[in-house]
């Protein structure tokens, strides 16, 4: 398994690309908290445009690794990096926005305030206009002059994006933006997190526990656990690695026994599954997609599409953890 799980890690690629200004980088990056490791060599590589989504069970190291990334806390060794620069860098933090596990907004301020605050500590300048429109981007222009102790969750978690994007970040680093949010706010949160990274271009990096959510939104994720990455990578590819090596063949009609036998008899070839018009094939290699699909046609079998099975980010999730505490 730990070939395996080798080949799964981009590490040699990451290795190369550390020479490009990526947009978050860690390298080796190491934390004991009190005699506890908190983390312990973590590298990853989050790229200009990605959307990149950071899984972990409770108390693998997100928030720490999040709070070194922003400068937050100093790790014991390894290096962290921000567009090609040490965090340490001024001006560097200018390009960060976040949102933290704790919100970080002030009860006792409207919403309006909020911003207006935030915006005053980035020296982004405070104009109405601005700050109406990080409002109206959050849902909650009827809601500007509300005192924040008296909005609900979903409602503070969309000002607390608001507020992070107030002096125009190129990077947000968002913690769980959608934990305790109920399924409408979620949507309304995800919606505001894709906006800002397709429409704005801004990079995103987030923590969830919600793997359906990561498998929406993210084109990359990485997976840690006690301290340690476990898999890194481009979410689509990594889907299709660990999908089996299996291929799903769907026909215009159901196959019918003699075509199917015929198909069976293909050296190498396991019949993973049949539904009325799909089936799941996996291959060893002795017999490839192509003979398979010629064969198909041969048999007027009408193809209607053949694709590589993919796993759901939740069997990545499990098979990874479940190989991690094997170990
Ligand atoms: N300030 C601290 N002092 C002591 N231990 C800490 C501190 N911060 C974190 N830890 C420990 O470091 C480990 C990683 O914690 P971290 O908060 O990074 O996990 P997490 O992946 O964010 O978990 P969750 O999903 O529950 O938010 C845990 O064992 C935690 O107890
Ligand atoms: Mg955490």
């Amino acid at each position: 398994m730990g070939t395996q799980s080798k080949s799964r890690n981009e590490t040699s690629e990451t290795d190369e690309r550390m020479n490009v200004n990526s947009a978050i980088s860690l390298e080796g990056v190491s934390k004991v908290f009190k005699g506890r490791q908190a983390l312990n060599g973590v590298s990853l590589t989050v790229e200009s445009g990605d959307i990149f989504g950071y899984l972990g069970p409770n108390g693998a190291g997100k928030t720490t690794s999040i709070r070194i990334i922003l400068g937050l806390l100093n790790a014991d060794s390894g290096t962290s990096s921000i567009l090609g620069r040490p965090t340490s860098t001024d001006g560097i933090r200018q390009k960060l926005g976040f949102v933290l596990e704790a919100d970080g907004l002030y009860e006792n301020m409207t919403a309006y305030e909020n911003l207006a605050f935030f915006a005053k500590i980035y020296r982004v300048g405070e104009s109405g206009e601005t700050i109406g429109r990080y409002l109206k981007m959050a849902g909650l222009s009827e809601r500007s002059r509300d005192k924040v102790g008296t909005f609900s969750k979903g409602m503070r978690q969309r000002l607390a994006l608001a507020r992070a994007m107030v002096h125009n970040p190129d990077i947000l680093i968002l913690d769980e933006p959608t934990a305790g949010v109920d399924p409408s706010g979620q949507i309304e949160v995800r919606q505001i997190v894709l906006d800002m990274a397709h429409a704005q271009g801004k990079t995103i990096f987030l923590s969830s526990h919600n793997l359906d959510e990561v498998q929406r939104i993210c084109n990359r994720i990485a997976l840690i656990h006690r301290g340690e990455i476990k898999l890194q990578g481009e979410l689509a590819r990594l889907q299709t690695e660990m999908g089996g090596g299996k291929v799903e063949i769907e026909t215009e009609e159901p196959l019918n026994e003699g075509v199917l036998s015929r198909l069976k008899s293909l050296p190498g070839l396991e019949l993973v599954s049949q539904t009325e018009k799909v089936i799941v094939i996996a291959l060893d290699g002795r017999t490839s997609t192509h003979d398979v699909i010629a064969l198909l046609s041969q048999n007027n079998a009408g193809i209607e599409q053949v694709k590589k099975r993919q796993a759901s980010l939740e069997e990545i999730y499990t098979t990874i953890l479940k190989e991690a505490e094997q170990k």
